[in-house]
């Protein structure tokens, strides 16, 4: 039976900077012990709002990197996150200011599988999708892998690739739907090519589900395995709600609405029903 991430804390978070970069905003959150329990893929939920607020949903966003091992002794952990202001919740948490505090959960949610052997990892990433895929890019190098990467989004300004993020990677691939940056096309147009070159054994994958499931097919023709970080609408976070679900089969070869939020987020690709349309395909278990 899944349950909640049981490293989950509550905290109150207080922001120690907020940057734009391109369209996004680069937060920094100090956030006492959750950074140390944090791992690549890891996802926390925020209170958006304020107190007297109507936005009861708690807002999801990615860990883009977690410090607490190079900080001196009796300082907080670090988390910090990639957020794009589009909606009301979004666009309120990327105007808090420095000392100001949010309500975060976390650490939630699966985390990327790390191979206990070095590999040759191809990491591709869509939009703010970009965001858990460096942290796990410098795990990864650590461990001795070969770590290919490649952004896309729809124009050069929604491409998060920070300088730092581009050293822990052996090469980084930009595409943008209009051409505005790196080769014209889908992220997933280049991958062919990137596979061949650099012999990629595994594929790590975030961002919008029409890309994950053309990433998917692209994995099943070169026989390689495929985590997606599969970040399906949520409301609750944490299990409670249901509106999270995708169709996943199971080791026993049933298929099951599962919950992304503790199932998930991290999948293995290949178990993932991608061209259910958002419907329970027949035979699916209690359906
Ligand atoms: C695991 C995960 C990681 C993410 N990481 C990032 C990230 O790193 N950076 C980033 O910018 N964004 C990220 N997102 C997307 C981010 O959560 C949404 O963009 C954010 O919730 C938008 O909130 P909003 O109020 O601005 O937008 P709005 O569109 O106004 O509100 C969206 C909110 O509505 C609620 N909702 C949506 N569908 C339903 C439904 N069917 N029933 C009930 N409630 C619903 C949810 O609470 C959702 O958060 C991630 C999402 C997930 C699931
Ligand atoms: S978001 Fe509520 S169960 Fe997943």
């Amino acid at each position: 039976m899944s349950s909640i991430n049981p490293r989950a804390v509550q905290i109150e978070a207080e922001v120690v900077s907020n940057k734009k970069v391109g369209a996004y905003h680069h937060m920094v959150f100090s956030v006492e012990g959750m950074a140390a329990s944090a791992r690549p893929g890891n996802f926390v939920a925020i209170s958006v709002g304020g107190e007297s607020t109507g936005l009861v949903l708690r807002r999801a966003f990615a860990i883009y990197r977690a410090t607490d091992k190079s900080l001196p002794a009796g300082s907080n952990g670090l988390i910090e996150l990639v957020i794009a202001p589009h909606g009301q919740g979004s666009t309120w948490l990327a105007s808090r200011q420095v000392h100001e505090k949010v309500n975060m959960v976390g650490p939630l949610g699966t985390s990327f599988g790390i191979p206990t052997e070095p590999v040759r990892a191809l990491l591709v990433g869509g939009g703010y999708g970009s965001a858990p895929l460096f942290g796990l890019a410098e795990l990864l190098k650590s461990r001795g892998c070969r770590v290919d990467m490649v952004l896309g989004a729809s124009s050069a300004g929604k491409i998060y690739a920070p300088l730092e993020g581009k050293r822990s990677v052996s090469s980084m691939t930009i595409t943008t739907d209009d051409g505005s940056a790196g080769l014209q096309g889908r992220v997933s147009d280049a991958l062919p090519q990137l596979i061949e070159e650099n012999e990629s054994e595994i594929i790590y994958s975030c961002g919008p589900m029409a890309m994950l499931q053309a990433i998917q097919a692209i994995a099943d023709k070169y026989n390689l395995l495929h985590q997606a970080s599969v970040e399906e609408s949520m409301a609750c976070g944490i299990g409670v709600c249901m509106t999270c679900v995708v169709p996943l089969r199971g080791s026993d070869g049933v298929v099951r609405m599962s919950r992304t939020c503790i199932d998930g987020p991290v999948m293995d690709g290949s178990n993932v029903i991608w061209d259910s349309q958002r419907r329970i395909p027949e035979g699916t278990w209690g359906a």
